[in-house]
């Protein structure tokens, strides 16, 4: 299976399936001496890990990480970092069901079409466990951002018709509801939401939002590596993500130029400056605002990075829908076993650690885009 590599410099190559042994990563070119231990990256995955509500599939598993190679006394050697962690409740026969039916929305049809063959215990490689060894790989890449002044946060937007207010819009409150949405009551008013929708036997889709603070001015290579493109890329692999933008995104097709363009001003941001200081930009700049969501170019010009992946509903529902089956006769499905009535919750984890992995591994390439860099690092 070709496709289970991300990154140039800093590379992750994930591997494993929802009902074999087990999944990881190995991280390929971490910079030697950075602190890391397998409680940082257990931190991540705790976030992702089935069975902490009931609008999480009820697969009870720990996934606890053991860090296999690449670390020393603490610190990571520059050689790559592997990690696994271990499947302890498959109960393969919940899904004795998909075997040779396909599961609307789902990859059963495309893997068998593609490869002839597919395992079918759990959707294998299309199950949303393989999302484990993204989540490792990102926990390594913050970490490293960490060292650089950046840091990545993702949080839910909307859940159904329910998205967070701007008004109520309260950061700390993500990590006090289940949802992870910056906002209380619009998480109390989607929690109903997914109520009703688990009783009809449906699922719901959603928005996550993601802000990358602390980015350098001058990240991101042109013309087909922009960053943007990057990230749209890294976000849009994840399963269930149909759509990301950047900065205003679609919004931006129904605006202006004289509104849509971001003022450029001279010397720091005033208390009504409506973005940040550009950081890490020779001259001392800020924008007025960040339609831009940080990119112009494909380059990041030292403001806020933002962007949003829209997920589908889960498509594994209880209720009855049409199919076929392997020898193409019609028939209806109706998916038991353990699924998520929403996989944002857990998505969101997801989109941080690709977008941190991303970010950290442009800020990697970019090292070598000028001449005086490079001989700093030389000392010439
Ligand atoms: C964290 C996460 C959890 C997921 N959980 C489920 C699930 O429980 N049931 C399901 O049918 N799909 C789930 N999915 C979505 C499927 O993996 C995805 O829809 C499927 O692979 C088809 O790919 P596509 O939607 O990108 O076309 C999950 C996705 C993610 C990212």
């Amino acid at each position: 299976m070709a496709g289970s590599t991300w990154g140039t410099i800093l590379t992750m190559t994930t591997w494993g399936e929802s009902h074999g042994s087990g999944l990881g990563v190995t991280v390929d070119g971490c910079p030697a001496g950075l602190l890391l231990c397998e409680d940082d990256i257990q931190r991540y995955l705790d976030r992702r890990r089935p069975g902490q509500s009931r609008f999480t599939t009820a697969r009870q598993e720990k996934d606890r990480v053991e860090l296999l190679s690449g670390v020393f006394e603490g610190r990571t050697t520059g050689t790559p970092v592997s990690m696994i962690v271990r499947n302890t409740d498959q109960r393969s026969h919940d899904y004795s069901a998909i075997m040779d039916v396909y599961r609307p929305g789902h990859a059963d049809y495309t893997f068998d079409e593609k490869y002839g063959f597919r395992d079918y215990r759990g959707g294998g490689r299309s199950s949303g466990r393989e999302t484990i060894g993204r989540v490792a790989a990102g926990a390594v890449a913050a970490k490293l951002l960490a060292e650089l002044g950046v840091t990545v946060t993702a949080y839910t937007r909307r859940i159904g018709p329910v998205a967070v207010s701007e008004e109520r819009f309260d950061l700390a409150q993500a990590s006090e509801n289940r949802l992870c949405m910056p906002d209380a009551e619009a998480a109390a008013e989607a929690e109903k939401y997914l109520d009703g929708m688990m009783a009809a036997g449906d699922s719901a889709g959603g928005v996550v939002e993601c802000v990358i603070l602390g980015m350098p001015a001058g990240v991101g290579e042109p013309v087909f590596e922009k960053l943007d493109a990057r990230l749209a890329h890294a976000v849009m692999s994840i399963g269930a993500v149909k759509g990301v933008e950047i900065g205003d995104g679609f919004a931006a097709a129904q605006s202006t130029g004289s509104e849509n363009n971001d003022g450029f001003r001279s010397g720091k941001a005033g208390p009504d400056g409506a973005s940040e200081e550009m950081r890490g930009a020779s001259r001392q700049v800020h924008k007025t605002s960040n339609h831009a969501g940080g990119v112009l170019g494909g380059i990041s010009d030292g403001d806020a990075i933002i962007l949003r992946a829209a997920f589908k509903p889960t498509p594994s529902i209880a209720r009855p829908q049409q199919t076929v089956d392997r020898s193409g006769r019609d028939t209806e499905i109706a998916v038991r076993g353990r699924h998520d009535p929403v996989v944002v919750p857990r998505a969101v984890v997801v989109v941080e650690a690709m977008a941190a992995f991303t970010v950290a591994d442009m800020m990697l390439v970019n090292l070598s885009s000028r001449l005086d860099n490079i001989k700093r690092v030389y000392g010439r």
